[in-house]
């Protein structure tokens, strides 16, 4: 496969970093974006989600904030779109809400669609504040991040961002899937832009052919899918995204110091019991080909790690309902994105 170095676009990336005048206009855009929060941009986020935090197993306790980690191609929307139907989980992709924006010709589009278009990473500056003001209204759900971050510096900001809040990351999966059959993948997708969904002719093809299974709206190419587009991609992964396992592997195995845990109804003199710190960030690396090795085996991760989780008991009327509310929170945020 051939890589090709873009300079161009690394030349541009660099003058936005080094101008106070493009910086203020990156951060500006971003406040406004933040500002409209809009509700659609999480999967099943109308939902609410309850979670019973008082039980005597400290992993029960324990909330999902997960980073789906891998190639582009990998299956991260896929499977996180899989994991949020059937768990009471929200899902944030940084890359669904950047197409969003370059449909909608906002602000943050504008600044965003070269940039995307032609496989390389947008500002660190920019996609941090988009996403930090999202995950501020996460607080008491599980969550998954896919997408993000993707340099060195978002990692890092992200971390401390989370440490703050007190709600720090609890796991990190990576795709491990070979670039060739990546690259087969990518030529048979399809999605569905409003919702993120993602199908593939093949893999997972949509019920009726161009269209969207839950809300019949015409599916679309994303234009970052061609051949040379997608090799740039590839190169961007290995050269600035994937450093970042070894930045997680780090934390991973880093000691955490929590005071022993106690029972909630433990009398106050009765010794504590050391378990394993609900906080302690797990690293997980999946390697597959197919869905039928790769789902099982993250399944049985969160599961175990995170017995805490709930499975959605909605009807397929309400599932109906619940994708019609979604496209209807999505037209409002943009009109109100447009105003
Ligand atoms: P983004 O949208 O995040 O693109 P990406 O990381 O390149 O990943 P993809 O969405 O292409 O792949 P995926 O892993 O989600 O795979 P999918 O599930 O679709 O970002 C786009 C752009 O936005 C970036 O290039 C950048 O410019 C910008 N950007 C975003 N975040 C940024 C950030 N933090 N900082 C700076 N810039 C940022 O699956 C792929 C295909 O395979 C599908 O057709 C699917 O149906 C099929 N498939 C999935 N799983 C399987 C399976 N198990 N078996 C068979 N087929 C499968
Ligand atoms: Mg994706």
């Amino acid at each position: 496969m051939q890589i090709i170095r873009n300079a161009s676009l690394t030349s541009h990336r660099m003058s936005i970093r080094t101008s106070p005048t493009r910086l203020s206009a990156w951060s500006a855009a971003a406040r406004s974006f933040s500002s409209s929060s809009p509700a659609s941009l999480f999967r099943n986020s109308l939902q609410p989600v309850a979670h019973d935090e008082a039980h005597s197993d400290p992993r029960h306790a324990r909330m999902l904030r997960m980073l789906m980690f891998g190639k582009p191609g990998a299956g991260k929307g896929t499977l996180s779109g899989r994991l949020v139907k059937k768990y009471d989980i929200v899902s944030l992709s940084t890359g669904d809400l950047l197409r969003m924006h370059i449909n909608d010709r906002t602000e943050v589009g504008r600044m965003a669609e070269e940039i995307v278009a032609q496989g390389g990473l947008v500002p660190d500056e920019l996609m941090l504040q988009v996403v930090t003001s999202k995950l501020d209204r996460l607080h008491n759900k599980h969550w998954i991040l896919d997408g993000f971050p993707r340099t060195f510096a978002q990692g890092e900001l992200l971390n401390t961002h989370l440490n703050k809040q007190n709600t720090p990351l609890s796991l990190v999966v990576n795709l491990d899937v070979p670039d060739d059959i990546i690259l087969s993948r990518i030529s048979d997708r399809w999605v569905h832009l409003p919702s993120g969904r993602v199908y593939n002719l093949s893999y997972n093809p949509p019920k009726v052919e161009g269209f969207d299974d839950e809300t019949g709206e015409p599916l679309t190419k994303r234009p970052d899918d061609n051949p040379e587009i997608f090799a740039r991609r590839l190169e961007k992964f290995y050269s600035t995204t994937s450093p970042l396992l070894d930045f997680y592997a780090r934390l991973s195995q880093a000691h955490i110091s929590t005071p022993p845990h106690r029972h909630p109804h433990q009398h106050p003199h009765q010794l504590a019991f050391h378990t394993t710190p609900p906080h302690r960030l797990m690293m997980q690396s999946i390697s597959g080909t197919t869905s039928d090795e790769i789902w099982p085996e993250l399944e049985r991760v969160l599961k175990d790690a995170f017995p805490g989780l709930k499975e959605r008991v909605e009807s397929a009327d309400a599932r109906r309902r619940h994708s019609l509310s979604d496209a209807i929170a999505s037209a409002s945020m943009n009109a109100a994105i447009s105003k």
